[in-house]
């Protein structure tokens, strides 16, 4: 078990959420719901020690970039330090809800996906509709909002997306549901229609 991560729980339970990280199996079933076959625009929401990042920056190519969004100072630095030699990845010490405004101080224009970790079901109703109008503003069309829960509660609220998509996984304790919400390309924009369930196909946008 990571001693940072359990010290974190203890000081802020409610904002951590859990007492482990995410198991391997969930890290790599979350990742297969990702194309990285070309450069990619991603976010992440809550890293913590960085599980999932590490896997996303292991597969994605060079001209990718990974945002991270963590509230949690200690966690931050940890991952500062993990990340200082690769210029693809951008940790950021501070809320998820800060992702516009990170994304045009980046020069990016949209994600092709965003990862969340964060414990979405404690959000008060205000705050988790305003980040997920943020998060489906921010994604490119045809691009994967991809959640992993204990409970699939957020369902009900990401009404925003065209597409959704669950999977219950037992690999992790405790159990999770996967959910990749999809927003969907408009209908006459052929190349860009993404592939039916997990195997979403589309392309990097970035500000030249
Ligand atoms: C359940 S842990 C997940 C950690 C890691 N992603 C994993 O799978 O092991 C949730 C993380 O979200 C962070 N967090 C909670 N609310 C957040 C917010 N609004 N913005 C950014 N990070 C947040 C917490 O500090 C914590 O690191």
């Amino acid at each position: 078990m990571s001693t940072l991560f359990f010290k974190q729980f203890l000081k802020r339970p409610f904002q951590i959420a859990s007492i482990v990280p995410s198991s391997k199996a969930l890290v790599e079933r979350v990742a297969s719901k990702m194309d990285f076959s070309q450069p990619r625009v991603i976010a992440e929401y809550g890293p913590g020690e960085g599980v999932h990042s590490r896997e996303i920056a292991r597969r994605m190519c060079p001209d990718s970039n990974l945002l991270l969004f963590e509230l949690d100072r200690a966690f931050a630095r940890d991952l500062e330090r993990q990340f200082a030699g690769d210029r693809r990845v951008h940790v950021i010490h501070g809320d998820a809800a800060s992702l516009p405004h990170e994304l045009k101080r980046n020069g990016i224009d949209s994600c092709d996906y965003i990862l969340s970790g964060i414990p979405f079901s404690i959000l008060k109703i205000e705050k988790k509709r305003a980040l997920l109008q943020k998060t489906y503003d921010a994604l490119a069309p045809g691009g994967g909002f991809i959640i992993y829960q204990v409970t699939n509660e957020l369902k009900q609220h990401a009404t925003h997306f065209e597409r959704a998509k669950s999977e219950y996984f037992l690999q992790n304790i405790p159990p999770m549901f996967i959910t990749v919400f999809q927003k969907t390309p408009p209908l006459d924009h052929h190349e860009r229609r993404p592939l039916p369930g997990a195997d979403f196909s589309f392309s990097a946008h970035r500000s030249a």
